[in-house]
């Protein structure tokens, strides 16, 4: 399909996969209290990419830090680490066709093992731990490759119902090759019973959808007497798109 005049859009090309804007979840969810005031009330409008947007200068691997990819140690004092059960996150960032997209920057934040934020706002009565910090980054390679440790995080209540209850996440944003394209979502845990009670995982309609945030436990890339693993894999767009946060599917 030719881009339209005076578009910076790029141009399809290869098979055209018709995306479903019907399976994500409307932006007003009541039973996700903090929807209620952030969703739109107003009809959405697109705008292309400002030239700065798309040409202006981006991350690269040199901005990387030797931990940057290892929550366990990037803020834990020299010789010691983080305490928590120890994992590691791997999977691939996938275009619409299935094939492996490199250069992808992907930070990732979460609570510590007990359900806990370093922040100013989390007030949960879980301690904070004071070899782990919460956030770290790296960037996907050739085949579109990720993988970073951490220790799995704990559930937390939250102030949405009388007893609401995240389940065990991880946040994760992924900007493209600009810093105008950043995507972001949430990692859940296979097994969790937690993940079916969330309001904010109930707004999700569509089960498939669910499964599709929800890492697997991967047997064949834990480190024996070390950690286990959980792969995920983030497709940024077409009809097994992940849902992603801030951008209704194809907008
Ligand atoms: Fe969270």
């Amino acid at each position: 399909m030719p881009s339209e005049s005076g578009s910076n859009r790029r141009p399809e090309s290869g098979a055209f996969f018709q995306r479903d804007r019907t399976w994500h979840p409307p932006a007003l969810t009541p039973g996700y209290k903090s929807s209620v005031l952030r969703s739109p009330q107003k009809a959405l409008l697109s705008f292309d990419n400002t030239l700065s947007e798309i040409a202006g200068p981006v991350f690269g691997h040199a901005m990387l830090g030797e931990l940057d990819n290892d929550l366990i140690h990037n803020f834990a004092r020299p010789g010691e680490s983080a305490i928590g059960e120890r994992i590691i996150v791997h999977g691939r960032v996938l275009d619409e066709r299935g094939v492996g997209v490199p250069g992808v920057l992907i930070e990732f934040w979460q609570a510590n093992a007990g359900g806990r934020y370093r922040h100013k706002k989390d007030g949960y009565l879980a301690p904070l731990d004071p070899n782990f910090g919460g956030c770290g980054r790296t960037i996907t390679g050739e085949d579109g490759g990720y993988a970073f440790r951490t220790v799995k995080p704990g559930p937390y209540p939250w102030p949405n119902g009388p007893n609401d209850w995240r389940p065990a996440h991880i946040h994760f944003s992924v900007f493209g090759h600009g810093f105008a394209q950043r995507l972001i979502t949430q990692m859940y845990f296979e097994g969790d019973p937690l993940i079916w009670k969330c309001p904010i995982v109930r707004g999700i309609a569509d089960k498939a959808a669910i499964e599709a945030l929800t890492a697997i436990l991967d047997k064949q890339a834990t480190v024996p007497m070390d950690a286990l693993a959980y792969k995920f894999d983030i497709v940024l767009r077409g009809r097994r798109s992940s849902l992603f946060e801030n951008r209704l599917e194809g907008n």
